[in-house]
């Protein structure tokens, strides 16, 4: 009899390690699967079991309902208070479009076995039968965009990579994850860490690369101890090493941990990084594709950029850009966090609107409160209010509406949310995480933080919100990386969309 219990970070925190511990003390012949979550993180920790009807759902389980499970037969699909039914058919996952996340939460993570029986190593197995041209052809015309956040065509960096002559090359996956709000990268590499290693290959092969590191934070210590555990399973399995899969192609990969630095999320401060330096922001050119990591041409993706690679290579490029709209083909795996009541998880093709992910799958705000702004795209990103709740999140129109899309992080924020506080706490982080290179990001946020309390105190108001706006045009045009050039964003954005929370009262609330 198998039981799934979670074993995503998301799904200990709030105790699912003791759950299955129980479990495993009171179900005799109980053979427990620590799964990757589903990404209904409300439902956490949510225990599945498989019957004759397929798997059946029950949370959120704790410690105490254990007893009361086992009298209600659970482990044959049994009716308790927390059924959630049969897991396809909860509406909130039955009615998305998992492609880069479709085996998270179903699979056993670091079963090989469950990973191939479920369509793994397909698209790399197709790869191998490929010419390199022809990888490289069937990502640029799948249209798949860099998950990192500044959306760049994954095929069009792979084939500069590829054009480059050397004698090294690398691929390296930033899996710093840095953004608030933002968890898709930890969620697929603790639940399906294989199809990040498939990926990782799949671009090795393309471009001619050998070498591969995933760059991962030290904030993620399940991450990374399930993702080295798959790494060493592939290397025995003889699917990484000096003859991937029986074939030509020889691929190493290693885990590199990062040491708590946003900035290091940008891709040249972490080749620095990597390298064992300090992460400080490279100016560009050289681009990374031809100089990048010890000076070789280096792919640089996110980790659901290349965990969709798979996808593409196994279903063929039509399948994956039937979905989408416009330039933004295929899916966007959205996170929803912050003051909502069913945060998690939602991967649905891009086109969907802020209100159907936010109040459709987010059921508006935890705190029953009305609903007043959200922030799409990390920490760079702008904050809109409920008037914008039609946009619809794919790159194009984000950019239209002043904002982006990130890596698909949602916050959500009640009516309690004060906007100057939230537009000097932007400043007040570019100032933390500055790696300090250039005079307007080093400079300009302390100066942001200081214009922006004298609008708060009521000093000078419409002064200071020229001068504000000002200083916002010289970061935005003089910073060397988006960390300064897009801090403006959320600052700005809480201006236009909030003016009444910068009149230099005492604050609304
Ligand atoms: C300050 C800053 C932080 C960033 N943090 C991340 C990060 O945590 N993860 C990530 O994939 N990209 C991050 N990026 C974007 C990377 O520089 C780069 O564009 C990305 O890794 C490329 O991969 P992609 O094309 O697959 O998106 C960051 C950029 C900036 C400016
Ligand atoms: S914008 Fe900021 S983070 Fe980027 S190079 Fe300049 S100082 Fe460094």
């Amino acid at each position: 009899m198998k039981i799934y219990v979670p074993g995503d970070s998301a799904a200990i925190s709030v105790g699912a390690d003791d759950v299955a511990a129980a479990i495993a003390q009171k179900v005799s012949g109980a053979t427990i699967i620590r799964n990757g979550s589903r990404g209904a993180l409300w439902l956490e920790p949510m225990v599945e079991v498989e019957t004759d009807k397929g798997r059946v759902a029950y949370g959120p389980v704790n410690v105490e309902d254990i007893d009361s499970l086992i009298a209600a037969d659970f482990i044959n699909g049994g009716a308790h208070k927390l059924s959630l039914g049969e897991s396809e058919k909860i509406e909130w996952l039955a009615s998305q479009d998992r492609v880069t996340f479709k085996r998270v939460g179903i699979i056993d993570p670091l079963s090989l076995s469950d990973y191939e029986a479920h369509g793994g190593l397909v698209g790399l197995r197709r790869a191998i039968s490929l010419s390199t041209e022809a990888i490289i052809e069937e990502v640029k015309e799948s249209g798949v965009r860099g998950r990192g956040g500044a959306g760049f065509p994954a095929g069009i960096k792979w084939k500069t990579v590829a054009d480059a002559v050397s004698d090294q090359k690398y691929i390296c996956c930033n899996a710093d994850e840095g953004d608030s709000g933002t968890f898709a990268d930890r969620m697929l590499i603790e639940g399906d860490p294989y199809t990040l290693i498939e990926g990782m290959t799949i671009a090795a092969i393309a471009v001619g690369a050998t070498e591969g590191i995933v760059y991962l934070r030290s904030e993620y210590p399940y991450a990374i101890k399930t993702l080295q555990k798959a790494i060493d399973i592939a290397h025995a399995f003889g699917w990484l090493g000096s003859s991937v899969l029986g074939s030509k192609h020889a691929f190493e990969l290693k885990i590199r941990v990062g040491a708590g630095s946003y900035v290091c999320g940008e891709e040249t401060a972490m080749l620095e990084s990597i390298e064992g330096k300090r992460g400080v922001v490279r100016a560009k050119p050289p681009l990374p594709a031809l100089e990048g990591l010890f000076g070789k041409p280096t792919v640089i993706n996110n980790v659901l950029t290349l965990s969709t690679i798979p996808a593409v290579l196994a279903d063929g490029a039509p399948a994956y850009k039937a979905r989408g709209v416009g330039r933004s083909l295929g899916t966007q795996v959205f996170q929803l966090a912050g003051n909502i009541k069913r945060g998690g998880i939602v991967e649905k093709p891009f086109g969907i609107s802020i209100e159907e992910i936010v109040n459709g799958y987010g059921g508006g705000t935890l705190s029953g409160a009305p609903l007043r702004a959200v922030q799409v795209g990390g920490p760079l990103g702008a904050y809109f209010g409920t008037d914008k709740f039609e946009t619809s999140l794919d790159y194009e129109s984000m950019l239209a509406a002043g904002g982006m899309l990130g890596h698909g992080g949602v916050v959500v924020f009640d009516d309690s949310v004060d906007l100057a506080q939230q537009a000097r706490f932007a400043m007040a982080f570019c100032a933390l995480e500055s790696c300090g290179k250039c005079t307007p990001c080093r400079i300009g946020s302390t100066r942001g933080v200081e214009t922006i309390d004298l609008i708060i105190q009521g000093v000078k108001v419409d002064e200071n919100k020229k001068l504000l706006l000002d200083l916002c045009e010289v970061m935005t045009d003089g910073s060397l990386c988006a960390m300064g050039g897009l801090t403006p964003m959320p600052v700005k954005s809480a201006m236009i969309n909030f003016p009444e929370d910068f009149t230099g009262e005492v604050s609304r609330r």
